[in-house]
């Protein structure tokens, strides 16, 4: 596993036109509630496509260890689940490693039962607040026993019978929308969440698409209420995970930025929730082409043909945030490519990600020669279109603090700057996207793992 293996720097260079078609592997939110939901599901649930990233087995891991039956048979994942309401106590603490989407929503799936579960994961996740889900549980009724004040580990029991929450989440955050649902599944009457600010809703759609009695009422003001209610039976189902969009960035913007490039990226999630990158791209002057448009298992669909533009820097609405919050460290990588500056604003919540990502990513770029100001909330980089100057000339290495997207943001720089880039650490890549290095280099990067 990547947190506990050697750090493996790796460098990327100025490459020729990146050209060809590929597959994106499984999106990781959809992959992770796969996983859940199939495990506690009853039945027998059928998934390809997904994302077999360490998060995501970490995930599947779990729901093992609490009595579901999971194996792989082909390209196909088949699992056997609990049923609603009929998870087993796990013997061992339940290991996250890096994932904070698997580790908090696997709390408010397991959290309210009446037993012990404890969680533990890697250095990164160890630091991470816990507190924002922890709190709606405790007002469930469930005791939260944690020697670092709210953060891993944690041990959890849950009351004999969990009291039913209106719950008003606080900060943009799916995870937190999403742990405070799951604990409304073993809790009788109805969970309530308000969602101010829309994230991304795969946990609605795919407890809904199991056969949860869930609605979602939105107002006026875009504020979304979700009702669930607890205690109702779900039935394994056929899930065909599509491509991961936050994936889908990488090879996305190094084919913006390397000069003649031409490729084409089959089968990406376009759930207008996770759309945010590119929209913002094409307000850049990105050529990206949406092809194939199409409905699978409820979800937008496409393919995306690239093609290298000339980009110029744009002020990035606050309230796209939550639709590229993932996003935003390669964003940050395309502007020191464009012309002028790129303004993006109201990216607090990139402080608490993997790494603190706002401090990671001005610290990587400035090491780069990126012209960027970092504020409590706001990055604004000024571009150097042509990646003149960019990179380090003298091998410095950008610090990835064990985050996966920070090191795959400063692999892409690499390939347009005219000095190289090189990363202290690549090996949590296989986090999210094990397969980065391959299609990154069947593309024609030139990227290099030491
Ligand atoms: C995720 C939600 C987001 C995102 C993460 C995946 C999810 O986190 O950053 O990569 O699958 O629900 P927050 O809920 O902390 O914004």
């Amino acid at each position: 596993m990547s947190h506990g293996s050697a750090p493996k720097p790796a460098t990327a260079r100025k490459s020729a036109a990146l050209t060809g078609t590929v597959h994106i592997p499984g999106d990781k939110s959809i992959s992770h509630r796969a996983f859940m939901l199939g495990g506690l599901a009853s039945g027998e649930t059928r998934i390809t496509g997904l994302l077999e990233g360490e998060d995501v087995i970490n995930t599947g891991r779990a729901m093992h260890a609490m009595g579901a039956t999971i194996r792989k048979d082909g390209d196909e994942w088949i699992i056997r689940g609990t049923g609603n309401g009929a998870l087993l106590a796990p013997e061992t603490p339940l290991d996250f490693g890096n994932a904070g989407t698997g580790c908090r929503l696997t709390m408010g799936l397991v959290g309210v039962y009446d037993f012990e579960s404890t969680f533990i994961g890697d250095a990164s996740l160890s630091k991470r607040p816990m507190g924002r889900v922890l709190d709606p549980l405790r007002e469930m009724g469930v005791q939260v026993k944690s020697t670092a004040g709210d953060k891993l580990p944690v041990t959890l029991h849950g009351p004999g019978t969990p009291g039913p929450l209106i719950y008003r989440v606080p900060m943009a955050s799916a995870q937190v929308k999403s742990a405070v649902l799951l604990a409304g599944l073993n809790t009788p009457g109805i969970t309530t969440v308000i969602e101010p600010v829309m994230t991304r809703d795969h946990t609605e759609k795919m407890l809904q698409g199991f056969g949860a009695e869930l609605s979602v009422e939105t107002d006026n003001a875009g504020v979304r209420t979700i009702r669930l209610e607890g205690r109702g039976r779900l039935t394994g189902q056929v899930i065909d995970v599509p491509g991961d969009p936050s994936s889908t960035a990488f090879p996305l913007v190094a084919a913006l930025l390397v000069p003649g490039s031409d490729i084409t990226i089959r089968n990406v999630l376009m759930n207008p929730t996770r759309t945010g990158l590119i929209l913002t791209l094409r307000e850049m002057g990105a050529d990206i082409e949406v092809l194939n448009a199409r409905l699978a298992g409820g979800e937008d669909v496409a393919d995306l043909r690239v093609r290298a533009s000339e980009l110029k820097g744009v002020t990035v609405p606050e309230e796209r945030a939550p639709s590229m919050i993932d996003e935003y460290p390669v964003l940050a990588v395309a502007a020191c490519f464009a012309e002028g500056a790129t303004v993006m604003k109201g990216l607090e919540e990139l402080r608490v990600k993997e790494s603190d990502r706002l401090s990671a990513v001005a610290d990587g770029l400035k090491l780069n020669g990126a012209d960027c100001d970092e504020g409590r909330g706001f990055l604004v980089v000024r571009g150097k279109p042509g990646g003149k100057a960019l990179g380090s000339a003298s091998g410095g290495r950008v610090k990835t603090h064990l985050d996966h997207r920070i090191a795959m943001s400063f692999l892409v720089m690499g390939l347009a700057s005219e000095h190289a880039v090189t990363v202290d650490d690549a090996t949590m890549i296989a986090t999210s996207f094990p397969e980065f290095m391959d299609l990154m280099t069947g593309l024609g990067a030139k990227i290099e793992q030491e």
